[in-house]
């Protein structure tokens, strides 16, 4: 029970990675405040529980942002405009994830939040020079995504060290796991897999598969996130958040058409213009030191457990 008694606000609280963390923070204790205009997250994410409170609304909105900020000691600001939304619209995703997170520290700063943990993304390095990659290895941003994304975590940095308001970002590598959604065009590469097989249909990958990414299973993602919100050390930090195990798309495909026993073909279809990232693995040294943090769940197993969850709908 680390959150006993603790009030906590999880901003994108009812998407994927958010509301996994609700559920986490829940069963630990806290008294949940949840804020997110369900643009990609869904009610049906939530747990009942008389410890949640739902407020529908957006990062964007001062006002709101402000009152529903009053009274809380935690802030998990994990909404977002995904990386898709974002390329299609790069203002929206301008409004809302650099505005909302500002919007987020204003309101943290006023109220005297003991501390605010920024969702933060593996993209800001774009396409790495060296691997694995170091938290304070050159970035590269590449796509608009990753230009909000590292604004935030600036804001972040800035509002620490001008305002000494305590703050820690995690940078995300493809989480995966139960509650992400694979039926909306928004969805992850594992969760789009997951439906092609679902679906008897072919798995599409674009480009030519040998691209890599460092898939980390959501449950330990919101372990590394709560340690971040816990520990001293974390304070005016960044840590990376994945596995250290770098994996071709090609790869996933296999995994998930084994664990199927499925007789699903790969279909290889055209790049998107989100797809500019070659290969990517991260060093989780940092986060592994610091916070005691390290991965539990090997991608076989992650993959299972998604499996079981799918099959419990
Ligand atoms: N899933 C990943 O692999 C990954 C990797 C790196 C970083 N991240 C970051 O983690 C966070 C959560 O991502 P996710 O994968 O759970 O995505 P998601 O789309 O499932 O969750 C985002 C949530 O934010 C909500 N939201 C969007 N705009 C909002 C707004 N203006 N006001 C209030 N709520 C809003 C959505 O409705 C959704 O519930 C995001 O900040 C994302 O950038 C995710």
């Amino acid at each position: 029970m680390r959150f006993k008694g603790m009030k906590v606000l999880v901003t994108g609280g009812a998407g994927f990675i958010g509301s996994n963390v609700v559920e986490k923070l829940l069963q630990e204790g806290a008294r949940v405040r949840v804020l997110d205009d369900l643009f990609t997250g869904s009610m049906e994410n939530l747990p009942r529980s008389d410890s949640l409170e739902f407020v529908k609304g957006s990062v964007t909105d001062e006002d709101l942002v402000d009152s529903v900020v009053k009274g809380v000691e935690i802030i998990f600001h994990c909404a977002a405009r995904n990386i898709i939304a974002s390329t299609k619209n790069p203002r929206d995703d301008m409004r809302t994830n650099i505005g909302g997170t500002l919007n987020m520290l204003l309101a943290a700063r006023r109220h005297e939040v003991r501390r605010l943990i920024y969702a933060s993304s593996t993209s800001v390095y774009g396409n790495p020079r060296y691997l694995p990659i170091n938290e304070d290895d050159p970035l590269n941003v590449l796509t608009p995504y990753s230009v909000s994304k590292l604004a935030g975590e600036h804001y972040c940095m800035a509002f620490y060290e001008s305002y000494g308001l305590s703050t820690v970002s995690v940078r995300y590598s493809n989480i995966y796991g139960p509650k992400q959604s694979f039926t909306n065009p928004y969805c992850g590469v594992v969760a789009k897999f997951f439906e092609a097989i679902l679906h008897d249909k072919p798995i599409p990958v674009h480009g030519d598969g040998s691209q890599t990414r460092d898939f980390t299973y959501v449950d330990d993602a919101v372990e590394a996130t709560l340690l971040a919100a816990l520990s001293p050390k974390a304070e005016g930090e960044v840590f990376n958040v994945g596995t250290g195990r770098e994996t071709s798309v090609n790869e996933l495909a296999d995994l998930i058409i084994v664990l199927f026993d499925s007789e699903a073909q790969v279909e290889y279809v055209d790049r998107r213009d989100i797809d500019n990232i070659r290969r990517r693995v991260v060093n989780i040294e940092k986060i592994r030191k610091k916070l005691k943090w390290i991965p539990m769940v090997t991608l076989e197993e992650g993959l299972k457990r998604t499996k079981r969850w799918i099959e419990s709908l």
